[in-house]
């Protein structure tokens, strides 16, 4: 899938002169560009990251953690603005720390995208600037630091402090801006909870071991491990894994996060396997992104074992679940949502 706002930026990504950081975000996994030793890459996305490492690029994987830049060091900053706020303004603020007297901020995106305000934001930040409609509704904006010091930073809601953003009776979760749906508990993951033990009924043996497949900051975890059995938890953002990490070092839970792209990489079978998948990579609905989850479900999910995804009831998931399994069902609906059980065997 090609991206109209990333082309804009391809002719900076190639061979000039000067120091320059390129901020990748998920939408960008089909680029193939040609390595560039001037360019340094930061990517919140460990599959990104591993693309772009294949190719050659000096890449780091983090919850775009600015600290191995110093202060204007750069030429130039290159970015493909993200889907939310906070962690655009957190780069657009960074950016400006970085970036050399005279230093350039080339930001490409989607008017829908909020990119003009983001560039008239920026641009009093920066002191100077141009932004250009390229084609329908995509503009360039290149930013020019003229101000010494920042007059005042655009409002990034603290984006690297863990914080608790929400609690129920068990526990305060810790989340933070770039984690998905961060200030709140999500509605289909708690209806999976509240309606965990039923659904563990359908098993033959309990469970030995959990996979939560895109864990976020890892409420079905936590909320599995009065099961006390070990569980895994794996997502592919670098802010769903720290925030993640910190909820677990919080409670006594015998739980370990991993880093991986659709559980790429882990060996282990599961038991258990719980789900409430994603739908949308970037800006787009990414049909490939649930195969890309069932596919890991059936390579993760032992012979006996169950699957429990949880999603809008729209969401033709049995249909897509039996390319990989001989069972997939819905066990229960509360009208918005439902529970697919998935299973390899029909017994
Ligand atoms: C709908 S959210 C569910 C989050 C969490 N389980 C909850 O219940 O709040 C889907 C999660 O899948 C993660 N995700 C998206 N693409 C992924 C991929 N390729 N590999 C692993 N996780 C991914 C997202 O970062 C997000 O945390």
């Amino acid at each position: 899938m090609s991206d109209t706002a990333f082309n804009q930026l391809v002719p900076y990504l190639k061979p000039q002169s000067g120091r320059c950081l390129w901020l990748a975000d998920e939408n960008l996994l089909s680029a193939n560009l040609a390595a560039n030793e001037n360019i340094t890459v930061i990517t919140n996305r460990i599959d990104l990251e591993q693309h772009l490492f294949r190719q050659g690029w000096k890449v780091f994987f983090s919850d775009y953690d600015f600290s191995i830049i110093e202060d204007n060091s750069l030429d130039r900053v290159v970015y493909r603005i993200s889907k939310e706020k906070p962690v655009v303004n957190h780069i657009i603020n960074q950016a400006f720390r970085c970036l050399k007297p005279d230093g350039q901020l080339i930001l490409s995106g989607d008017k829908n995208e909020g990119i003009k305000s983001y560039f008239n934001n920026a641009k009093k930040l920066f002191g100077a600037g141009e932004n250009s409609k390229v084609e329908k509704d995509i503009w360039l904006a290149v930013l020019t630091k003229e101000n010494e010091e920042p007059s005042r930073l655009l409002d990034d809601k603290n984006y690297p402090e863990l914080r608790v953003t929400c609690s129920d009776q068990r526990f305060e979760y810790y989340s933070k801006p770039g984690v998905f749906g961060w200030d709140k508990i999500d509605k289909g993951s708690a209806y999976l909870i509240e309606n965990l033990d039923s659904f563990l009924m359908t098993l033959i043996e309990p469970p030995s071991n959990a996979l939560d497949l895109g864990c976020g900051y890892g409420y079905l975890s936590l909320n599995l491990s009065r099961l006390d059995i070990p569980v895994t938890a794996t997502d592919n953002n670098a802010a769903a894994i720290r925030a993640c990490e910190r909820n677990f070092d919080r409670y006594p839970i015998n739980a370990k996060v991993v880093a991986a792209s659709c559980a790429e990489g882990i060996t282990e079978k599961f038991d258990l396997i719980i789900c409430n998948p994603p739908f949308h990579a970037g800006f787009s609905v990414d049909g490939d992104l649930t195969d890309r989850f069932l596919k890991a479900t059936h390579d993760r999910l032992h012979h006996r074992g169950i699957a429990c995804f949880v999603t809008n009831i729209h969401i033709p998931i049995e249909r897509k679940a039996m390319q990989y399994f001989h069972q997939a069902e819905c066990i229960m609906t509360n009208g918005n949502f439902k529970l697919v059980r998935i299973s390899h065997s029909t017994d």
